[in-house]
């Protein structure tokens, strides 16, 4: 193949939380350096992404937060989209799946689908939740793996084995939302035949030159069952309206409506330009365009199986040619965790590092085809090592040197010795050996081969003393500075993919402007340029202070094994001072907010007959409206206290774990105003 265009997306990332360095590492530095590239030597090229808006974890975190579904979309997308700029993450286009042209795109696509007879309706058994009157989506569902055996599942894969699940397989579900037993009702649904496409997607993955092992293996792994056919709808209230009469209350599947998004976001990419046609020119010239999917492992299935077969079973759009997923990134040993806050926040890591030494870390640790981990200390040592003493520090000492002894020009050459041809023929070779590796999607190889260059140069430099030519052979010194001069230019050229900043500022330095990846590795300066006379450092140094204050942020242990936490003494109550506590149950009547007190709630109880006000820590974990009716247990003898003007009498039972609040309620309805022993 050979393309006149590379069409490059990232996945879109869930506009439900910040994204952190795992992210980062998965989807979208690798991305960059390929994009930065392409356009460095001169490929006309289309980086793609956006936010993904709908799907139930967004629902279910504007349930936690008592906001909107579009309130935290809109939250998650500005700091996200913030934060990838902030990093030099150089999308052509960041959209959002909740904008309207998003919206006729899926649904056109949807409809295309459906008019060619290439989905069909089927009532399905769905699990529903009786205590919260709605289906439930798979992953609001739990059980145990019918593959493992794990016994925390999601209902559509399971985590441990990474195997697609049937919810209605699981064993001992459960609801995600309400902890009560799911039972299967009917629904009607409409299903993407996935095992009809799977010739054409063996055939497809077959004959792709040079996947990933790892990708390629994964995809293999599918074909030794018939794929299922895959429900493209969803009974939720979130989502793009199914555009179909008599499907009220349906919309389409977020993992249906995501991948269009790259489409969605092209077309407002074409529109914003003023040439709103032009994205059929990167999507629907199936020879001309070379489609690439950066995305984390665990999106492969979407990527490399059920997007292609959705392409080409609509028939206009090209498929992917390559998906060079990356495996996972580990933050000290160990997963990142959310809920543990074992992770680093990109927003909150840009405050206090520098893009430069973030993505220079990442890009030495990329999980290209096994897991990598981040380890602050080992940012330390190879910002330290490589960036400054070794890069940084043959740049400086060069520019400075000229500047001091050459009146800021690079000086005249005179004739190569070996050593200066072997450096010069090391700089000829750099562009195309990078290149290369970076074409290979190897990015942590090619950002290898641009340090060796820097670090052989640092040993010529050594080696050949100007320091001391200067006195003894000022014209060996002038040459010896004139390589060394060519090799800052060739470096700030191939550096630019991995390190956009650093190459401004080299460029800076070197008086350099727009040069092209091709042209790298001719001798780019000629005697007489003018560089700066006193460069600043291009990076600076990490201290160990910093790497301690970021050590102490992580509030999970820094050891790859979780240590037990040790038991605690136990300490003994009395059966008499256990009576004295009278735990009662009550029926909620009513429930409410309590202005500017984002965190309470106020419950209006029935205990025995007798009202009872209390004030509970709850509203960001439960709606008033959810609670009326339940039976809870109380404290009910515990002395009257003031919250916010108000009274509380009492207090009521709850589960807690990191953030999460359980309210306790018994098994099956009761009176109010039992004793609870
Ligand atoms: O895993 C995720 O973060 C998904 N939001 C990725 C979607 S990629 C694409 F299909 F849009
Ligand atoms: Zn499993």
């Amino acid at each position: 193949m050979n393309p006149q265009r590379y069409l490059v997306t990232s996945a879109l990332p869930y506009a439900n939380g910040p994204i952190h360095i795992g992210h980062v590492a998965g989807a979208y530095l690798p991305a960059d350096i390929y994009v930065r590239y392409l356009r460095a030597s001169g490929r006309e090229v289309l980086y793609i992404c956006g936010s993904d808006e709908y799907g139930t974890a967004i629902t279910e975190t504007a349930r936690k937060l008592g906001k909107t579904a579009l309130e935290v979309a809109d939250q998650y997308h500005a700091v996200i989209r913030d934060g990838f700029a902030a990093l030099g993450i150089s999308f052509d286009n960041f959209s959002r799946t909740s904008r309207a042209v998003h919206t006729e795109t899926a649904q056109e696509f949807f409809t295309c689908l459906h008019d060619k007879g290439l989905l069909h309706e089927q009532s399905t058994q769905q699990l529903y939740d009786p205590e919260l009157g709605k289906f439930l989506a798979d992953r609001q569902v739990r059980g145990t793996c019918y593959h493992c055996g794990d016994e925390n599942a999601a209902g559509d894969q399971c985590e441990k084995c990474g195997k697609d699940i049937e919810p209605l397989k699981l064993v001992n579900p459960r609801s995600a939302l309400s902890g009560a037993t799911p039972e299967p009702r009917e629904t009607k649904h409409w299903y993407f035949p996935l095992g009809d496409w799977q010739p054409w997607l063996k055939d497809y993955i077959g004959s792709r030159q040079g996947w990933r092992p790892h990708v390629l293996g994964f995809c293999e792994s599918w074909f030794t069952e018939e794929l299922r056919s895959r429900a493209v709808t969803r009974d939720l209230d979130w989502g793009i309206p199914v555009p179909l009469p008599d499907h009220e209350g349906k919309v389409l599947y977020v993992w249906f409506d995501a991948p269009i998004g790259y489409i969605s976001s092209t077309k407002e990419w074409a529109a914003q330009r003023g040439t709103p046609d032009a994205w059929r020119d990167w999507w629907c010239d199936k020879e001309g365009t070379k489609l690439v999917h950066f995305i984390g492992k665990d999106n492969i299935f979407f990527h490399a199986l059920l997007f292609p077969a959705m392409c080409e079973a609509h028939g206009d759009y090209v498929v992917a040619e390559d998906v060079p997923a990356n495996e996972f990134l580990n933050l000290e040993g160990q997963k990142f965790s959310t809920s543990r806050n074992h992770a680093v926040w990109l927003h909150e890591a840009l405050e206090r590092w520098s893009p430069d030494d973030l993505r220079y870390y990442l890009t030495t640790i990329l999980p290209e085809n096994s897991d990598g981990d981040w380890k602050w200390a080992d940012l330390r040592e190879r910002v330290n090592g490589e960036l400054n003493d070794n890069l940084g520090n043959f740049v400086q000492r060069t520019i400075k040197f000229i500047g001091q002894y050459c009146d800021a020009q690079v000086p005249v050459a005179g004739e190569f010795t070996p050593e200066d041809q072997a450096l010069l023929d090391t700089l000829a070779r750099l562009p195309g050996e990078v290149g290369a590796l970076i074409e290979a999607y190897e990015f942590k190889r090619a950002l290898r081969t641009v340090l060796a260059a820097t670090s052989e140069a640092n040993g010529y430099f050594q080696h050949q003393a100007p320091w001391k030519l200067r006195r003894d052979d000022p014209a060996r010194c002038a040459t010896v500075l004139h390589v060394c001069a060519q090799v800052c230019a060739a470096v700030s050229v191939v550096l630019g993919p991995f390190l956009p900043n650093a190459q401004t500022k080299l460029w800076a330095l070197l008086n350099l402007h727009g040069i092209t990846w091709d042209q790298a590795g001719a001798s780019l300066l000629t005697a007489g340029h003018p560089l700066v006379r006193e460069p600043e450092a291009l990076f600076a140094k990490i201290t160990d202070e910093q790497v301690e204050a970021e050590a102490a942020r992580l509030t999970s242990p820094a050891s790859p094994e979780p240590q037990p936490e040790p038991e605690p003494e136990p300490k003994y109550v009395t059966y008499d001072g256990f009576r004295e506590t009278q735990l009662m149950t009550a029926t909620v009547v009513a429930a409410e907010r309590i202005p500017k007190a984002d965190k309470l709630l106020k419950l209006q109880l029935d205990v025995g007959g007798k009202p009872r006000q209390i004030l509970a820590g709850i509203a960001q974990h439960y709606q008033p409206e959810d609670l009326v009716g339940q039976t809870i247990i109380i404290v009910a003898n515990l002395e009257p206290r003031k919250l916010r003007g108000e009274v509380s009498e009492g207090m009521l039972l709850a589960a807690t774990e990191d953030e999460d609040v359980v309210i306790l309620t018994t098994l099956r309805p009761v009176r109010s105003g039992l004793e609870v022993r």
